[in-house]
């Protein structure tokens, strides 16, 4: 028999990540419809809003609708997907969690009988703290000691109610305040703290795209140092600089198999000035394809996503593999 291809997840942060910094507001049906196709490509976890304060962030604002039709509607899908939601404090978390009260049937994939897993959704409640104070400051509007004291309370009661979480360090690799001038070993004090609070999985955000491999190595053997183990993180790379899949391939070396990416490179941070988008999902999917490794995504369909909501936006592709792939 041929070798047992080794899997890698893939992370699609576009309609949350791709979308946040969009200055036109984007119609509901549009975001709706983007979350659909991609769960028609083999994706199994999809980042679909984000329950933050609509001032700050005026294009997250309907997450609650899009919440409703998650649990509403069963969005056709080969695979269980597990939907995820960013809630920095107790005010997002129960935003979101009022919703889930009135539809019990909604849990987290681990826990579905085996009959129904295809067609439930699985969901998880994301936080997000940064490497610097600046950004901290900036991002959320208190020092990292201040939110990881709120990210408590959210993480205690989204285990309580069975959903999984998931925990964001942004600017581990350069800051766009305090430039490359961030201390790996505080991001590793960060992760430990957030794992030690009943976090599942811990993103690293290289939200600037300054990341290089090299730096992206010392990064993760700092975290190893730490006793963090590969299975307890993932990776989230922006793709500013063009060092994406560059710094993936360290991190697959380094044993991370989970990464963050982004169809048609949508995306960027509000309060990350000159921030472009993450890494392409395509180009992630075709990357992982040419090194043997098992995505479950069907390129040719993610592509086609890709041109179609770069269409929808009024944008041109991102996605090198993507426009490669469909000849555009
Ligand atoms: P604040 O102003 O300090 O909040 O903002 P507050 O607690 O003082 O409350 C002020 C008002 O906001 C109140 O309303 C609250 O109810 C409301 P008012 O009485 O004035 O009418 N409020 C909320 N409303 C809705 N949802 C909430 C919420 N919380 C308070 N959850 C706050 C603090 C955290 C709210 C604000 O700073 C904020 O919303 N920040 C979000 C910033 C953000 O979303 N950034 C982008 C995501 S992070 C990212 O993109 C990086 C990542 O991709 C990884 C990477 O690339 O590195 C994840
Ligand atoms: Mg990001």
């Amino acid at each position: 028999p041929p070798p047992k291809k080794v899997n890698v997840k893939i992370v699609e942060v576009g309609p949350r990540d791709g979308l946040q910094n969009e200055k036109t507001v984007i119609p509901l049906e549009t975001k709706i419809a983007l979350i659909e196709k991609l769960a028609a490509t083999g994706l199994k976890t999809i980042e679909a809003g984000s329950f933050v304060s609509p001032k700050w962030v005026p294009q997250m604002a309907n997450s609650r609708e899009i919440l409703d039709h998650i649990l509403n509607h069963r969005i056709k899908s080969a695979h269980p997907i597990t939907y995820s939601f960013l809630a920095p404090n107790s005010k997002g978390f129960s935003d979101a969690s009022a919703m889930l009260a009135k539809y019990p049937t909604a849990y987290a994939p681990e826990t579905a009988p085996e009959s129904d897993k295809a067609s439930k959704p699985g969901l998880e409640v994301a936080v997000f703290a940064a490497a610097t104070e600046s950004f901290n400051q900036k991002n959320l509007n208190c020092s990292i000691a201040e939110s990881l004291q709120k990210f408590k309370d959210v993480i205690t009661s989204a285990k309580d109610a069975g959903l999984s979480v998931r925990a964001y360090i942004s600017v581990v690799l350069g800051c766009p305040f305090d430039g490359y001038e961030v201390d790996p070993h505080k991001v590793a004090e960060i992760a430990t703290e957030l794992l030690e609070m009943g976090a599942d999985e811990i993103s690293l955000g290289d939200t600037t795209g300054m990341g290089t491999a090299p730096r992206t190595g010392a990064l993760l053997k700092c975290m190893e140092s730490a006793g963090i183990m590969p299975d307890d993180l993932a990776m989230h790379f922006h793709d500013t600089y063009g060092q994406a899949l560059v710094n993936t391939a360290v991190s697959l070396e380094h044993g991370i198999r989970t990464f963050d990416s982004s169809v048609a490179g949508l995306g960027g941070c509000p309060y990350s000035p000159g921030a472009t988008g993450n890494v392409s999902s395509e180009n992630m999917v075709y990357f992982m394809e040419t090194l043997g490794m098992e995505t479950g995504v069907d390129l040719d369909a993610l592509a086609d996503v890709g041109q179609w909501i770069s269409g929808e936006l009024g944008r041109s592709n991102d996605s090198s593999v993507g426009r490669a792939v469909l000849g555009a």
